[in-house]
């Protein structure tokens, strides 16, 4: 017989009760939103794989800076195109590069602004890999000297957050030497623990003009079949010292987080991609979804999944979206 004293419906029966018993909320206080600054000026040029995205020269990214501030998103991760690539990526730690000029420009015009620089060298590289290469191979020890420079010049630049996403090995631990021996003992490091070589990162490399010119990150990125894998990367980070731990991509990847989430203290980042993007952009360009709808639900399922911070493309909608409500 079925105990007809046992109605979970109770708790759904309308909008007030739902809204007392909800587990997960989700808030502009969450996001990250990612932008993509370029050099010149004046320029805000729609990015064609990432629809409502652009690339920003310094004084237009200022302006968004404004912008998402208002919102109520507490922070921007900024990435940049360089005037210059080479062998090595130097313009990574050019202190006249586009990132390092927005993250100066942005931190005097919206100091409250947490702002998190993208450690990376493959937006810099003439070959697009994201360290230094000896023959084929990106020689791990060698880049990990690249890394200090670039998070260095950063920091120097005006960066709260440091967040590497190379995968080399040591590399949160070799930067936070770097940035302690320079004086930056207050700079945290958000690390990209657990980035998987994903082909969701595709309209990113578009955008970032950061395709790899030949093989793949395979060496370096994480084999999206490993789960036992990514708790040795989160050990390792853990014992480098990392301040925020996160998971890339997201959307396939929300048992990574759950597992991270029971491990771990640490706030837990996820990065909810370029490609998690631009499906939900061109699903909702045919009318195939409703946009907002489809938006807040996977938001709000990697929150339940246990992150604490998102960082979004969709965050300014996502922001709007909230205030409606
Ligand atoms: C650079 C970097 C990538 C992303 C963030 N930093 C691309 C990559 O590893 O190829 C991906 C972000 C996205 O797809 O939105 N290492
Ligand atoms: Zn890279």
């Amino acid at each position: 017989m079925i105990n007809q004293k046992l109605r979970p419906r109770r708790m759904r029966i309308n909008k007030a009760i739902r809204s007392m018993v909800r587990e997960t909320s989700l808030s502009p206080k969450d996001f990250v939103y990612p932008i993509f600054v370029v050099p010149g000026e004046n320029v805000k040029e729609e990015i064609p794989s990432m629809p409502n995205c652009y690339h920003l020269s310094v004084d237009k990214a200022v302006e968004l800076a404004e912008e998402i501030y208002e919102l109520g998103i507490p922070s921007v991760e900024v990435f940049g195109l360089p005037e210059y690539k080479d062998e090595i990526g130097s313009s990574a730690w050019d202190m006249n590069s586009p990132v390092q000029r927005a993250i100066k420009a942005i931190k005097e015009a919206v100091p409250e602004l947490i702002i998190v620089g993208d450690v990376c060298l493959c937006q810099y590289t003439s070959h697009g890999h994201c360290g230094k290469l000896c023959d084929h191979y990106v020689d791990n020890d060698e880049t990990l000297k690249l890394l200090q420079k670039v998070a260095v010049s950063q920091a120097k630049a005006g960066a709260d957050i440091i967040a590497p996403s190379d995968m080399m090995d040591g590399r949160v631990a070799a930067i936070r030497e770097a940035l302690d021996e320079n004086g930056f003992i207050n700079v945290s490091i958000m690390s990209y623990t657990i980035k998987y070589a994903s082909g969701y990162y595709g309209p990113f490399r578009d955008a970032a003009n950061s395709a790899p010119q030949f093989g793949d990150r395979r060496a370096y990125q994480m084999d999206p079949a490993n789960d036992r894998e990514a708790m040795k990367e989160l050990e390792l980070d853990l014992e480098e010292g990392a301040d925020i731990i996160m998971v890339k991509p997201a959307l396939a990847y929300l048992d990574i987080v759950r597992k991270v989430r029971d491990r771990v203290n640490h706030p837990v980042a996820v990065y909810n991609v370029s490609g998690e993007y631009a499906m939900v952009k061109a699903a909702a360009e045919k009318g195939w979804i409703d946009e907002k709808r489809i938006v807040l639900e996977t938001l709000t399922s990697m929150k339940r999944a246990g992150a604490d911070i998102i960082i979004t493309y969709h965050a300014m909608d996502a922001a709007r979206w909230l205030q409606e409500d």
